[in-house]
Parts: C-alpha cells; structure tokens; sequence
C-alpha cells in the first residue's frame, strides 16, 4: 500500500554494540565490527537497525549514562566510524535509529559538573532538592532497587536519579534544557539516521515531589505519564521529529494500552509506536526477580491485550533488558531449534512492527551462570546486594537473580565455532555462552533446517506479502496452542503455534500450508508436531459462513 511508511513494512534488528562484532581485539564490539556485519544484517532481511546507545559515557549503564551526546565512545570508534555506518547502512537500504536517552544524563556529563559547581545555566538542568529536616526530599525509590537521592555536599543539596547513581535525572521544567536537546536532536537528524528509539519516554516530566504511595517503585505515580510528558513529546514532535520525518519508537515504563493510545493514536500522535512488556512479564510475582511457571495462556492473552487495544505494535521478546526468550517461553535444551523457531514465527505474524533482538535469529539461550563474579549488569549486582542486606541465602538470591539478569542477553553474538565465537581474538568483556560450538551463526547459514534460515524464510514471507504485514488481528483461542488470524482484503492467514512438546491436533483446519516451522509439514494441517508452528490461508471465509 502506498502510502504506508516504512517503520510499517521493515523488520527491526537491535544491536547491542558491547556484545555484537569486536573488530580491533579488545574484547568490546564496536562501529566497525557492524559495519563488517552489515551484509549478513541486510540478507536477514530485517529493513532498519536500533542501535543501542554508542555515544561517550563512562558506561556504567553500558551507555544509558551518556557523558556527550555529540562524540561516540572510544571504545566503540570515532564519529567518523559512524558516518560510514550510516552511509553504509543506507547504501544497503538498512534504516539507522540511534538510541535517544532523555530521562538522564551520566554524572560526567559536562551539564552535570557544572551544576553541580552551581554555574548558569546549568546549575537547574537537573533536579536539585534541598534535605529536609536533614533527610532526603521524600520516600521514593528506584528501578535500579534503593535510594534515588544523592547528597552533593558542594551543593548541599540532593540531585534525584530514578536509575544508577551515576545517571541523574534531567530537569524538564527548563526550556533551556529543551533547547539543548532540539540541538542535540537535529545534529543526529542532519548526519542522516533516520529516527530513535526513546528511552524511558514516559517519565521525563516529574509533577510533583510529594511522598509516594506504596507501590514499586514508590512514587512512580508522581511522574509517569504527567500532562508534562505529553507536552514535551508534543512539542519535540512538532519542531523536530515530524519536519524531518523521523520515526519514534518509546520504550517505557508500566505503561497501558490506554496510556500507549494516548502517544501513539490519531493525527497528532506524539510517538509512531510503544513497546509492551506485559507478556514479558506474565510470568513475574510483582518484581522481575520472582518467577512463576511459565502459562502460555497467560502470556498470550498479555499479546491479545495489545493486540486489540492499539492498531500498531512495537512488537518484541527480546532486548538487552530481557532473558533470552527461548530460555522463558520455549524450550532451550531438547526442543531448542524448534522453539526457537515457533517464537520466530509469532514474532513475524503479530500485527506491528517486529523488533528482532542480535542472536535471537539463532536461538541464542541464557547463559549458564555458574559463578558470581560472571555477573557484569548494574541492576541485578544492585539486586544481589539488597537480596544480601535482607538475608537471602547466597544459592537462593543467585539462582533467582542469574536466570533473569540482563546479562543473559548480553553475552556476545555466537558467529562460528573459534575461539570465543568468532566475536573476538581476545577475551570479551563478558563470557561467551559455552554453547557456541553448536548454536553459532556460521554453522546455521550451512544448516537449511537451522533457526537462521528459518528466520530468513519467514522474514522474506513477511516482507513480500501484505497480508501478514498490514491485515487486522483476530484471536480464535489461547492455550498451548496460539490459534489467531490475519485477514486483509478477503484473505484469510490461520496461526496455529504449538506452545508445547507435545503433538497437538486442532480440528477445522482447512487450507493452503504458506509455511511451517519444521520446513516440510507432512500430513493433515491440522496436526502440529512439538512446538511447531504454522500459517495457513484459508480458503474457507469463516466469517462469511
Ligand atoms: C532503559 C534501557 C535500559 C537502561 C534504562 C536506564 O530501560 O533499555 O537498558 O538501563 O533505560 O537508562
């Protein structure tokens, strides 16, 4: 359809640039080692790369603690490096979107020294409070677990970060602030990327500082998705994003479809897509460190929800911040390859924009964490201090705290079977899944029955035809098997996603196999194999019957 924009018609690739290519022996990847990457990126057939964050920072947050938003950091290359990505990219027709952290800034940030030394303007681009009665401004706590205030004795005052320590949070209440950030905005526009994927979107605008209620994180009521957030992504869109015709995509915090509609809905939409989470989390007991067994009902209607309640989807079951999705929805030993695949295909036949996580082409699994000192991420270090100071046995609070760390998803991309895994020629900065010597990319672009070229056949399937692109949603049933349709102009596509390890039959299954998951399915449609997956046009109208 002609008028339907890109981000509607492309598969995203994220790169999680510490753990993709390292092309200078360091053990970190970098700009180089994804330029290297681009071809295999573009014959994937995904359309766009999210580029998670690569300017300067002293990468506490590995990244999301930007020091200046005008250099790239070092460690990844030099900004010229980044041109060449960027021009390279386009010469494949591969769209670039940068990663556009706005809540905060790393403390080494040069705004930050400044304000912290009092000097205009910077002194208020943060959020400084004085102590009350001699304690902090009030009881809010962070994502990161614990305190949100730091005490700057230079300042005597306190400085609000709603994540690490070294990431205080802007102040929005300050037009110069918003300036600032136009400028920044329109030099990455002008060097060509062609839009952003916006952090924590929906908790810029801080309402008020009055106590939280209970809740986690406390206070999150005071500043999620005030009348003032609106009223920045407004603003940011009408002077920026809109005449250069850049792409936004938010990821943000406990968000709802109502809240999501509210961005993205209607002519004036603040943002092109959101993320959700909720199915993400279906198998969490109120914090992510606490687990449930994994129902595939459940997570499926967390799906449905979204489905139904917003047109259009960022789609995704992995990201840097998530376990690998084969390890908490599939089955990661026996049935690894032909899970792995099912979660490909309901990936690819959801209605919105798919998000694809470096490794999940795959079937990258969680890493088999054995030893404390494997633990690199901010966040679940943070959480196995608390769990420590409440007196959670060491096995207990690691093997809670292991099999959902962010770094399961961080360790580095498995391109063959070399020294660790073709990723780099000196050790990396975090451990290589030992399964690389059978899970690894060179190996999958030999295999024709691999999770890769099961993707690629999916991905081409997706980007030649409309109606798994653009048709409307219907949900037949949730259960262990996912059975939905995607219907566009008198087509009909049937789903049928087998969510276990048992054979499944489904009855009234009529049609045209366009694809399955095992390659060659024998026999009637209507039985599905272990965790197959399936998609059927049907030439039966049930609707019409
Ligand atoms: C987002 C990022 C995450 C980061 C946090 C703070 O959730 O995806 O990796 O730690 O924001 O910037």
């Amino acid at each position: 359809m002609e008028n339907t924009p890109w981000w509607k018609q492309r598969v995203i690739y994220q790169i999680y640039p510490m753990s993709f290519k390292d092309s200078n022996g360091d053990g970190v990847g970098d700009l180089r080692g994804i330029i290297e990457k681009l071809d295999y990126i573009r014959d994937l057939g995904a359309g766009a790369i999210w580029l998670s964050p690569v300017y300067d920072s002293p990468m506490e947050d590995n990244g999301y603690d930007i020091s200046d938003y005008y250099s790239i950091n070092p460690l990844f290359g030099t900004m010229r490096d980044m041109d060449e990505l960027i021009s390279e990219a386009h010469r494949r027709d591969l769209k670039i979107i940068m990663d556009l952290v706005l809540n905060h800034t790393s403390n080494q940030h040069e705004w930050f020294r400044k304000s912290v030394e009092d000097i205009e303007p910077y002194n208020d681009f943060y959020i400084w409070k004085p102590p009350i009665n001699g304690k902090k401004p009030n009881n809010w706590n962070g994502f990161f677990g614990g305190d949100v205030w730091e005490y700057v004795p230079a300042r005597g005052e306190y400085y609000l970060h709603l994540f690490g320590k070294g990431q205080p949070d802007l102040n929005y209440r300050n037009p110069l602030l918003l300036d600032e950030i136009k400028k920044m905005l329109k030099f990455w526009l002008d060097k060509g990327v062609d839009g952003f994927r916006c952090d924590v979107i929906n908790i810029l605008y801080k309402e008020s500082f009055e106590n939280g209620r209970f809740g986690l994180p406390r206070g999150l009521e005071h500043y999620r998705s005030t009348i003032g957030n609106h009223r920045i992504l407004q603003y940011l869109q009408e002077t920026v994003f809109r005449p250069y015709h850049a792409f936004t995509v938010g990821e943000s915090v406990l968000v709802t479809p109502e809240e999501a509609n509210n961005y993205v809905a209607g002519e004036e939409r603040e943002l092109d897509q959101i993320f959700y989470f909720d199915h993400l989390c279906s198998n969490q007991i109120v914090v992510k460190w606490f687990r449930k067994k994994f129902v595939p009902a459940v997570f499926q209607k967390q799906i449905v929800n979204w489905m139904n309640a917003v047109d259009w989807n960022a789609n995704s079951l992995e990201s840097h911040d998530q376990p690998r999705s084969v390890s908490c929805f599939g089955n990661d030993g026996r049935y690894l390859s032909s899970s792995a695949k099912m979660l490909g295909m309901l990936l690819l036949s959801l209605r919105g924009t798919p998000y694809l996580y470096q490794g999940e082409e795959i079937g990258m699994t969680n890493f088999p964490f054995r030893i404390p000192e494997d633990v690199r991420d901010l966040e679940a270090l943070n959480a196995l201090r608390i769990a420590k100071k409440i007196g959670i046995p060491a096995h207990v609070r690691q093997k809670m705290i292991w099999s959902v760390s962010r770094d399961n998803a961080r360790t580095p991309v498995q391109w063959d079977s070399s020294h660790n895994a073709g990723f780099s020629q000196n050790a990396p900065w975090i451990p290589v899944n030992p399964n690389y010597d059978t899970v690894n990319i060179n190996n999958q672009i030999k295999e024709e029955d691999s999770v890769l070229n099961f993707y690629k056949r999916m991905i081409a399937l997706r980007n030649t035809d409309e109606v798994l692109r653009l048709g409307d949603f219907q949900l037949s049933s949730c259960g262990e098997i996912f059975d939905f349709r995607r219907s566009l102009s008198g087509s009909t596509y049937r789903i049928l996603l087998n969510f276990t390890e048992k054979k499944q039959q489904k009855s009234n299954v009529e049609g045209i196999i366009l694809i399955s998951t095992l390659g060659d399915h024998k026999g009637p449609a209507g039985i599905l194999s272990p965790y197959e997956g399936l998609i059927i046009k049907e030439t039966v109208y049930h609707e019409k019957m």
